[in-house]
């Protein structure tokens, strides 16, 4: 195994909510390693200053408004990046919403809202870029589940029916999609202080209880998650497919 493996020069990569904490992370990473990125979020203002700071830092961006949960619009983003880009290796299906709240109170529509977002946004996407994955014989779908599935947070039901679903999804896409060269990993990142963060109502005890939780006694950064995408993006996890990743300080052991 070389070096090289590791790089994405030439490969294009979306990332989806890439104007925030965790997607700004893989945004940077995946161009640090050579790779063409388009960030795309609902907020067009956030996903263009996320390109600005990763051409700020040398490398290539491009921003792209999108919501996940319209397939317009995702149809709209795949065909953007393949006419501007010329065609799309990496997906990292990252856009998702967390609304917490006692699950007696969760109102219908916002149960819907975050399945929307979490689960058939992804599924959305990962369609959407498909057809360009198959003509280049190759793709890599990264998708974002969460540490809350293993049930250590409450009040997150419709959140974490979603991330579940998003580990489901992983595996039956991979399944689907291998004999075409595309590898399909989820991320299960810990507890990351993005804006995220902001659900939980006494920020120093959740931070105090976090390290406590983890074998490693630091937080954890959103350069952390983008390694981890970039080796999930690149040649070198090339026989890894179907797979939960965690990353999270040694916080979970399976
Ligand atoms: N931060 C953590 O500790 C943590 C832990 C576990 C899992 N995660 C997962 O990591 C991912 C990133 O989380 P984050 O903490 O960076 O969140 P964040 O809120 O900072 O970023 C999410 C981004 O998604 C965008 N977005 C929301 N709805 C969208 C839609 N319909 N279409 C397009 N974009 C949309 C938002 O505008 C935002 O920029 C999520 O999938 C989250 O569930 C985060």
């Amino acid at each position: 195994m070389s070096v090289d493996a590791f790089r994405l020069d030439g490969r294009v990569g979306i990332v989806t909510g890439g104007g925030g904490g965790l997607g700004e992370g893989i945004s940077l990473a995946l161009a640090a390693a050579g790779a063409s990125v388009c960030v795309a979020d609902i907020e067009l203002e956030l996903a263009e200053a996320c390109a600005a700071r990763v051409r700020s830092a040398g490398g290539t961006a491009t921003a792209v408004a999108v919501d996940v949960t319209d397939r317009t619009t995702v149809e709209a983003l795949a065909r953007t990046v393949e006419r501007e880009l010329g065609g799309i290796d990496v997906l990292v299906n990252n856009a998702a919403i967390y609304p917490r709240r006692p699950w007696t109170e969760v109102p219908e529509e916002e149960w819907d809202a975050v399945l929307d977002t979490n689960l058939k946004g992804y599924f959305l996407c990962a369609r959407a870029c498909y057809p360009s994955m198959v003509e280049r014989g190759r793709g890599r779908i990264v998708n974002l589940a969460s540490v809350t599935f293993f049930g250590n947070l409450p009040q997150l039901l419709p959140y974490v029916s979603s991330k579940g679903g998003v580990v489901g999804f992983t595996r039956a896409l991979a399944r689907e999609v291998g004999s075409d060269g595309v590898t399909v990993n989820a991320i299960s990142p810990g507890a990351f202080p993005t804006a995220a963060e902001k659900i939980h109502p006494d920020p120093e005890g959740y931070n105090r209880w976090i390290l406590d939780q983890q074998s490693l006694k630091r937080r954890g950064t959103p350069e952390d998650v983008g390694n981890l995408a970039v080796f999930l993006a690149s040649d070198a996890s090339s026989f890894i497919t179907g797979q939960l990743v965690e990353i999270d300080g040694g916080w979970m052991m399976h």
